[in-house]
């Protein structure tokens, strides 16, 4: 147990410096060229089989233990976001209107120190590691796990179970967080035309309207969730994007909507999609317009293997502060894709708290953490993968 922590205690100025490297230069969904050449580099430099170019910029590390065993995999998503950073440390982004604003620096640097460490405890792994450094995680709807599942990251040698973790600034600094079941949600990416027909504001009755029928449809959009949804059940519908009209004495003939819908459950999710459409269709039948809906299903609901995240439970009382591993109650209603793996393997996803008195919420342009929650981070990765290799998730 503590060699562990010491050799976390000798790489931790190199997963430092790694951090800040990929937080400098940062690179967005489909372009992390520079991000991919680096995680190669160093991996390259362990005993470690290392693959190029998975699904997109995907880089893959096998590290095959000395005894014949199972296959785990460890996974970091390494894309960051196309925000203007307003932090102003010395390592800020160097890319204008480029920023590591959720955490991907850390979870890429965690998972090197990771495979820094198991590669020198090589002898004693029974099975193998492989890591996953995965590209565009933001890009829904394909987002990067689809993509390298495509291009086979879950074989040769096949993997039995995975684990990947996300920074979380709404968990306590120093906590670990782990929920059976759905963690995050299903999110879903629509966009509505209406079309209508232009005419002179003074003479709206020549017209059609698509500016009103759109407010209409976003209106009645609002009662998905009220009125359809069984209110045990969780769901959100959200526009966040309105355009129409070109002048203020035209009639608008056309208007374009984009929004987002999330669940927990299929059977919502399927719900709330049929309620879209019927109730865009209806809209349009009583204003006269007409629509075009391009709805995708993105990003499925994560669910988390329940033996998994009881192997993780599990290792975080163990290794640990006392009440530092925390049971959430309530999922978040983001996206991740981490979902995809999941549903095709056992695995478990948890968070790593990373929430303070000044912490921003991920996704903003001061978001920051605490770099010695990547110390959590690693030896939660790196226990969690010997427990699992070493008595797989039977171990009550
Ligand atoms: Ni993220």
């Amino acid at each position: 147990m503590n060699i562990v922590k010491k050799l976390i205690e000798d790489t931790y100025p190199k997963v430092v410096a790694w951090r800040r490297d990929f937080h400098m230069y940062p690179e967005i969904s489909g372009a992390e060229e520079r991000t991919a050449e680096k995680i190669a580099e160093i991996l390259g430099q362990l005993p470690i089989e290392v693959q190029h170019n998975v699904g997109g910029h995907g880089v893959v590390g096998v590290l095959r233990g000395s005894k014949p065993g199972k296959t785990i995999a460890l996974r970091a998503d390494i894309d960051a976001l196309p925000i203007q950073e307003q932090n102003d440390f010395d390592f800020a982004s160097r890319y204008k209107g480029k920023m590591h604003a959720c955490g991907h620096d850390g979870h890429t640097a965690i998972l090197l120190g990771a495979a820094v460490i198991l590669s020198s405890l090589k002898d004693e792994i029974a099975g193998n590691i492989k890591f996953i450094f995965q590209p565009a995680e933001e890009q829904a709807p394909i987002g990067g796990a689809k993509p390298m599942i495509e291009d086979g990251v879950l074989e040769n040698p096949h993997v039995d179970a995975i684990l990947g973790l996300h920074i979380w600034p709404a968990l306590p600094k120093g906590k670990v967080g782990i929920k059976n079941n759905a963690l995050m949600a299903s999110s879903d990416p629509f966009i509505i035309e209406v079309f209508g027909k232009n005419g002179h504001a003074s003479s709206p009755h020549e017209a059609i309207d698509a500016l009103v029928a759109s407010c209409q449809i976003v209106n009645m959009l609002q009662t998905i969730v009220s009125r359809s949804i069984n209110p045990q059940e969780a769901a959100v519908v959200t526009i966040g994007k309105m355009q129409s009209g070109t002048k203020y004495n035209v009639v608008a003939d056309y208007a374009k909507l984009e929004g987002t819908v999330r669940t927990l459950d299929p059977k919502t999710q399927l719900m709330v999609e049929k309620r879209v459409r019927e109730i865009v269709n209806g809209v349009c039948q009583a204003t006269g317009t007409i629509a075009e809906i391009n709805y995708s299903h993105g990003y499925p609901a994560l669910i988390n293997d329940k033996n998994m995240a009881n192997l993780i439970r599990e290792v975080g009382r163990k290794i640990l502060p006392q009440e530092a591993m925390i049971e959430i109650d309530k999922p978040a209603m983001g996206g991740e894709d981490f979902a995809n793996y999941l549903q095709r393997i056992p695995g478990a996803f948890f968070w790593l708290g990373s929430g303070q008195e000044d912490s921003y919420p991920i996704h903003h342009p001061k978001f920051d953490f605490d770099e010695n929650i990547m110390k959590t981070g690693i030896e939660m990765l790196i226990h969690s993968a010997f427990q699992y290799l070493e008595k797989g998730t039977d171990h009550e």
